[in-house]
């Protein structure tokens, strides 16, 4: 049932490492040409060459979408150096949890900057031409999709600006689809669970120490699995829209 990406391009946020990088392989491995986004170009540079290792198309935008100038500049190179763009991924985010009276102001902005702002910048950037594609391209049919977290669907204690900003997304991603799913723009969200990356490496130590504990029965997701699920997202033909997909770790309740 897959459709080969050959002939597509594919923006991917966060793809310095995690799920991000993880999905752009797994794009890449499907045919498509990957533009790979994110602050840290050195990892991104490392990825690219993997990527073009295996046969496949990478071109490398390092950006802090945080900044709207950035965040719009990624997609217009897209635009300019590949001519079209078929699948954008939103994977960059960061999680600062903890205690609410202890957590800075600035760790709330952080997250409400990347998780729900710049996630925003960058599709409002990529809409138009998401729907040129659609209109225009190679399958009939242009894919946006947005990790979220299983905390875009469940609360949970000294997580609030997290959540709020992925409960945020998971809004922002059905108000989106019910715009422009017929004009063969799919939006979709993917709400992992709890997965191996570098995204806890944010936490201070303390909270660290009482994740660690409270996962540790657990295995967890890899960052692949989570990109397997976003690639079939993109790879089901036009008439099949998967909206939301929500992955755990079998051990987690
Ligand atoms: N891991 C989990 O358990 C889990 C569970 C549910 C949902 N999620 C969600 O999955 C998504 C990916 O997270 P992950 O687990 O892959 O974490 P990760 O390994 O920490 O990846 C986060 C990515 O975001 C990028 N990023 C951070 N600040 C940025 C900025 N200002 N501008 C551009 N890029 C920026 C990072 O690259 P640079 O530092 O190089 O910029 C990195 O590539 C996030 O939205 C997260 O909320 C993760």
């Amino acid at each position: 049932m897959a459709e080969s990406l050959i002939g597509t391009v594919a923006l991917v946020t966060g793809a310095s490492s995690g799920i991000g990088h993880a999905a752009a392989r797994e794009l890449a491995a499907r045919g498509a040409s990957v533009v790979i986004t994110a602050r840290r170009a050195d990892r991104l540079e490392e990825l690219a060459a993997t990527i073009v290792a295996s046969g496949g198309h990478a071109l490398t935008l390092p950006a802090d979408i945080t900044r709207r100038d950035e965040a719009a500049g990624v997609v217009a190179a897209t635009i300019a150096q590949l001519g079209r763009l078929d699948t954008v991924v939103n994977s960059a985010g960061v999680m600062f949890n903890g205690p609410t009276l202890a957590m800075p102001v600035d760790d709330w902005e952080a997250m409400v900057d990347l998780n729900l702002k710049g996630l925003m910048y960058v599709t409002k950037a990529a809409l138009p031409h998401l729907l040129e594609g659609a209109a225009t391209g190679p399958r009939g049919v242009t894919d946006l999709v947005n990790i979220s977290s299983i905390a875009g669907r469940i609360v949970y204690e000294q997580c609030p600006i997290y959540c709020a900003t992925k409960f945020a997304v998971n809004a922002f991603t059905e108000a989106l689809r019910l715009e422009f799913t017929q004009r063969n723009l799919r939006v979709s969200v993917v709400d992992p669970g709890v997965t191996e990356s570098e995204l806890f490496s944010h936490l201070s130590p303390q909270v660290l120490i009482e994740y660690d504990e409270g996962f540790a029965a657990v295995e967890k997701l890899h960052a692949e699995d989570v990109a397997e699920a976003i690639a079939s997202i993109v790879a089901n033909p036009r008439r099949i829209a998967v909206n939301e997909v929500v992955i755990r770790p079998t051990d987690h309740k």
